[in-house]
């Protein structure tokens, strides 16, 4: 079979404009295609737990998204969302009921990252292309089908703008950070989910960038969850145990950055810890401009959906999006990293 020939995207819209496609179609004989007659184009989006501050980001930019869809085509797009709540079990479900009821492509959260291969291969079997977005299949799940994709950033590059901010600190004034000026950063680290990409990736590459310009101590690291109050709590502990020998504390995201900058407010700090996240939630911009975060690094949800639906255009004009864009390994989509830091929010 060649490779268009299993696949049935969006069958209805390819009628008006994907030629090829419908030409595949026609000859192949239609095999379980063509299960809805009318122009409506339906896309499930299934999140690994919806009370998450920067996926919630996601969501509203995938309805924006979806609306200029319908302005530019005249067409209907429903994109239904479901909460995984944490659970790999309850997101299969999720998925196998967009699957059975003919929706046209599948974006997919996912709960477990190493959980991929089951979602790949229904989704193939039902002919239906599936969008992985934020937390990162390993590449042989994706590798199974060519019409699985990923659509995220690199996670080390988020890490390295972290420690980069630090040591561009440091040596604009090294007494800005080395605050007991022993030549060395003590800090803390407030992880993510354990597993997650982001967290072992922005962890590993904040410090070793940091530490290409000046020596660093950790003082202690946990998981606080990508969540405030978590990190409030162990930051509440860090700071009993070590009060301002914490230098620096690096967040694997905002929230947890913003649960420091409670713990700090909570002790009467005199002086808060240089403090970094990722991610640039508007109360993490609030707080850069109110002094209390001093970087964090932009995680661009609104380019992840901009391009999530790049690849819903192009399947549903009956096209192969790995003709029309540039898809690393023939999966993949990459949105940069950008820094953010008074000065940048300045110039805007
Ligand atoms: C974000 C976190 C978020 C996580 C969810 C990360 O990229 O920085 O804020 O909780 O994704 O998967
Ligand atoms: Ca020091």
């Amino acid at each position: 079979m060649s490779r268009r020939s299993k696949n049935c995207f969006f069958p209805s819209l390819a009628k008006g404009s994907g030629v090829l496609f419908l030409a595949g179609v026609l000859l192949l004989g239609q095999s379980g295609c063509a299960r809805r007659g009318n122009d409506d184009v339906r896309v499930g989006v299934a999140l690994y737990q919806q009370n998450d501050t920067f996926i919630s980001t996601v969501v509203q930019d995938l309805e924006l998204q979806a609306r200029g869809w319908e302005e530019e085509t005249g067409r209907k797009l429903t994109l239904t969302i479901t909460d995984g709540g944490n659970s790999q079990s309850t997101q299969n479900d999720q998925v196998d009921r967009f699957l059975d009821r003919g929706y046209n492509a599948v974006c997919v959260n996912i709960v477990d990252r190493t959980a991929a291969a089951v979602l790949v291969d229904k989704a193939e079997a039902a002919g239906v292309p599936i969008i992985f977005f934020n937390r990162q299949p390993v590449q042989e799940d994706l590798d199974r089908w060519e019409y699985a994709y990923y659509v995220g950033a690199r996670a080390e590059e988020s890490g390295e703008i972290q420690g980069q901010i630090v040591a561009d600190a440091w040596k604009a004034d090294p007494a800005s950070v080395d605050r007991n000026g022993d030549g060395v950063i003590q800090y803390v680290m407030l992880e993510g989910e354990p597993g997650h990409q982001d967290t072992l990736l922005r962890t590993e590459y904040s410090v070793n960038t940091l530490t290409q310009t000046v020596p660093a101590e950790k003082l202690a690291s946990d998981t606080a969850n990508w969540d405030r109050t978590q990190a409030s709590a162990r930051m509440g502990e860090w700071l009993d145990e070590f009060g301002d020998e914490i230098e620096v504390v690096f967040a694997n995201n905002d929230d947890m950055a913003l649960g420091a900058i409670d713990a700090c407010e909570a002790a009467e700090l005199e002086k808060l810890p240089f403090i970094v996240g990722v991610d640039a939630t508007p109360p993490a911009l609030d707080a850069i401009e109110a002094g209390t975060l001093q970087g964090t690094v932009l995680n661009d949800a609104e380019g992840m959906a901009e391009s999530m639906f790049a690849l819903i255009r192009a399947l549903a004009a009956g096209e192969d999006p790995a003709e029309q864009m540039e898809l690393e390994d023939g999966h993949y989509i990459w949105r940069p990293y950008r820094r953010i830091t008074a000065e940048t929010l300045s110039e805007r």
